[in-house]
């Protein structure tokens, strides 16, 4: 089989699923190719594709090849800390919504991640309906068979098997009758024309963990926008922890809950930095639109089968930035307002004069009149690294970050600070945390290659050295608004392109 059957059937994969598929697929598509063309017959990758696309994708044909093509790995309670903070928020904001609410599942491969929802909800006294998607046939009929081998199970807690599973004779769990009323399954194509929406138009609550990785860059955008589009005002949208959207959607605002990370659709005729979900879980502006429509979803009346689908073709729209591969990644969205700059001025002014101790007094005094200045307690914690007190310095940017989760820069010094202290996978986890919320800022990907050489973990630091240099090829942190406490960080700033040199000569050695 030559190269270009094989980009030629690369290209029909990027259309119909959306997935771009990297080069070094090639070998493992070239050996699925060869055994479909036996298989049924065809001769060339032409004929091939001719055959997937007649008859609505020659349904079982298609199923093959969705298979073959995704990666279908999943478990029970996957990414459980994001799962547990996304029970928090739920049940903060579900006396707002109808009830049941509704959940949706998108790339659910074999219904894992919906029972798990349907077990986590019910254990907070949640009533959610589940419904999972994916785009392979296979996986879907075995989730809706809801019957797993008992290694799958070795996640959960055993009083968690024991109510909602039911041991079969052969050894393996069927989930029980009451995961099987609060779930529902349905094969979908995430590149296709229509999406489900739930009884009541919306769904609360989408999740697409681990799906959109494989997309290349214009579906991606594509997907998220129409699930912004049948997602509620107010509802929350969840990729892994790992995969980022930041700055790139403007209709929707980022919020965090106990260090993971979820988006929530703005209200119509919300402002770019509107009210967040504050710490009560009570969001301002769901009264704007005279609160949660109050509807009584169809699963209450009748049997729960299929969700309506809607079509979104006609309206396909670019979202805003979502084209342009060198966007910055929306920076820091909160204005930190100064409360009592003369007392900053003042500290500043001494530490740079050699009066650190007296520098650092003045801060912890203006501090207990004011507790809540942001930019006092990370000037604090920046002073405090200055004399090496880094537990003391990684004190401050906590509390720093507990006044603005959303910080990129607090969560780079923290990083920093857990770096000098020699913690390291709390620095690799802040430096990931601060280019999640600013993927410009390349700074944190140098200091990243660092911490995680230190680490041992030479494969991950390639990236991260690869994504300095293209960093600093794309953007000038010049513009970075790096506040004028951080000394020693400007300074590097200046040193732009010997960094650069440093990294080519690591990546060379590594
Ligand atoms: C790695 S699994 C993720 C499963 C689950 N969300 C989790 O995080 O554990 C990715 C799933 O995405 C599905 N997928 C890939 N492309 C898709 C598409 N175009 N439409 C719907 N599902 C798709 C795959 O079939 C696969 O089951």
């Amino acid at each position: 089989m030559i190269k270009a059957d094989i980009d030629k059937f690369k290209e029909f994969i990027r259309q119909k699923l959306g997935i771009e598929l990297p080069d070094q697929s090639d070998d493992s598509l070239q050996t699925f190719l060869s055994s479909r063309l036996d298989d049924v017959n065809q001769n060339t990758v032409s004929e091939y594709i001719k055959r997937l696309l007649k008859n609505n994708y020659q349904k079982e044909e298609f199923k093959k090849l969705a298979e073959a093509i995704t990666n279908g790995k999943t478990s029970f309670f996957r990414h459980a800390e994001q799962l547990s903070s996304l029970c928090t928020i739920v049940k903060q904001l579900a006396p707002k919504w109808p009830t049941p609410l509704n959940v949706w599942s998108a790339g659910c491969s074999t219904g894992e991640e919906v029972y798990t929802l349907a077990i986590a909800l019910n254990e907070r006294g949640v009533k959610a309906q589940v419904t999972g998607s994916d785009v392979d046939g296979n996986a879907i009929e075995t989730a809706q068979a809801g019957t797993y081998p008992p290694d799958k199970l070795k996640h959960l807690e055993k009083d968690l098997v024991d109510k909602y599973f039911v041991r079969q004779s052969e050894g393996s769990y069927a989930v029980n009758e009451l995961l099987k009323t609060r779930t529902r399954f349905l094969s979908h194509n995430l590149v296709g024309r229509t999406y489900p929406t739930s009884e009541s138009g919306w769904w609360h609550v989408i999740l697409c963990r681990n799906v959109l990785i494989y997309f290349s860059r214009p579906s991606m955008s594509r997907v998220v926008e129409k699930f912004s589009r049948v997602l509620s005002p107010g509802g929350l949208f969840l990729l892994s922890p790992t995969e980022s959207i930041h700055g790139l959607f403007p209709q929707f605002k980022l919020i965090e809950r106990n260090g993971s990370y979820f988006y929530q659709l703005k209200q119509p005729g919300e402002q770019l930095n509107g009210t967040e979900l504050n710490d009560n879980g009570t969001d301002a502006l769901s009264t704007h639109i005279g609160g949660w429509p109050s509807v009584t979803t169809a699963a209450d009346n009748n049997p729960w089968s299929k969700p309506p689908l809607l079509d979104l073709s006609e309206q396909d729209t670019e979202p805003q930035g979502s084209t342009a591969d060198d966007s910055d990644g929306g920076g820091t969205a909160a204005t930190h307002v100064v409360m009592d700059k003369r007392a900053i001025e003042q500290a500043i002014d001494a530490f740079q004069s050699g009066d650190r101790d007296d520098a650092i007094m003045l801060l912890f005094k203006h501090l207990k009149k004011l507790p809540q200045d942001f930019i006092g307690r990370m000037t604090l914690g920046n002073a405090l690294t200055g004399i090496r007190d880094f537990d003391g310095a990684i004190e401050q940017y906590l509390i720093a970050l507990d006044i603005d989760p959303l910080s990129a820069e607090a969560h780079f010094l923290l990083g920093m600070a857990y770096r000098k202290a020699n913690n390291l996978e709390p620095a690799i986890r802040e430096m990931k945390n601060t280019l999640f919320l600013d993927k410009g800022l390349w700074l944190a990907s140098y200091y990243l290659a660092d911490v995680l050489i230190k680490a041992g973990k030479k494969n991950q630091a390639k990236n991260a050295y690869e994504n300095t240099v293209s960093n600093i090829n794309k953007k000038s942190m010049k513009d970075y608004q790096f506040l004028s406490y951080l000394h020693g960080m400007n300074d590097a700033i200046n040193y732009k392109s010997d960094i650069k040199l440093l990294c080519v000569k690591r990546l060379r050695s590594l």
